[in-house]
């Protein structure tokens, strides 16, 4: 599947729409840019295979980068809640498997070796129970060295405090990257099993 162009194709007018109705699900201006999408990507180890989980996957600027980056459609698993997003998703990417489902619903799956989760969702405005199932389900996936990766808009790491401390979470975050609505920062986390 080819690159889409156009504003209509962008899924910005149906990002917009959605954002009016489901603005506590949404929580974002505007889908995310290319340029924060492709660092997001960036963060996915090159060096070897097995599956990607998106979460929270929307109009699939994410999944665009995945793809640029060299991860293979099959290779992706995608979770949106927003029917309209997922039929979205799986027109523009039909051997992308997008999963109409809940990130807390990850482990339903059975995935095992994934090598990175890559989430868009908007974490820190979810009650710390459930960031620690949707962080704990992706470690699982991926196994202890996996890297969970959320962008944010905010000055503080987007997984909270308390999430971070009993997990035992490192992280590393990337430059800030402007040319995105609003501006935002990549966060890789790993877990720190010593
Ligand atoms: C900030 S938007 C990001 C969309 C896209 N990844 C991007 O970067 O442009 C957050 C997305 O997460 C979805 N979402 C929110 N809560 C979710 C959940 N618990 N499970 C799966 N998707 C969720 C929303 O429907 C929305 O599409």
């Amino acid at each position: 599947m080819g690159r889409q162009s156009g504003v209509m194709q962008s899924g910005l007018p149906l990002f917009l729409g959605q954002l009016i109705r489901y603005p506590h699900r949404v929580v974002a201006l505007a889908p995310s840019s290319r340029a924060l999408a492709a660092r997001m990507a960036r963060e996915v180890p090159k060096n070897h295979s097995g599956p990607v989980i998106e979460l929270g996957a929307g109009t699939g600027k994410i999944t665009q980068a995945l793809l640029d980056h060299g991860v293979a459609d099959h290779d992706i698993h995608a979770f949106e809640l927003n029917a309209d997003f997922v039929a979205l998703m799986r027109r523009a990417f039909p051997r992308v498997n997008t999963h109409h489902a809940p990130a807390q619903e990850m482990e339903q799956l059975g995935l095992t070796g994934a090598r990175a989760v890559v989430s868009g969702l908007p974490l820190l405005s979810m009650p710390n129970a459930v960031q620690q199932e949707i962080v704990e389900s992706a470690f699982k996936a991926m196994g202890p060295d996996g890297v969970f990766v959320q962008f944010t808009y905010g000055p503080n790491p987007p997984v909270s405090d308390g999430v971070r401390r009993v997990m035992g979470l490192t992280w590393k975050k990337s430059e800030k990257i402007w040319g995105n609505l609003p501006p935002a920062r990549v966060y890789a986390f790993r877990r720190n099993l010593i």
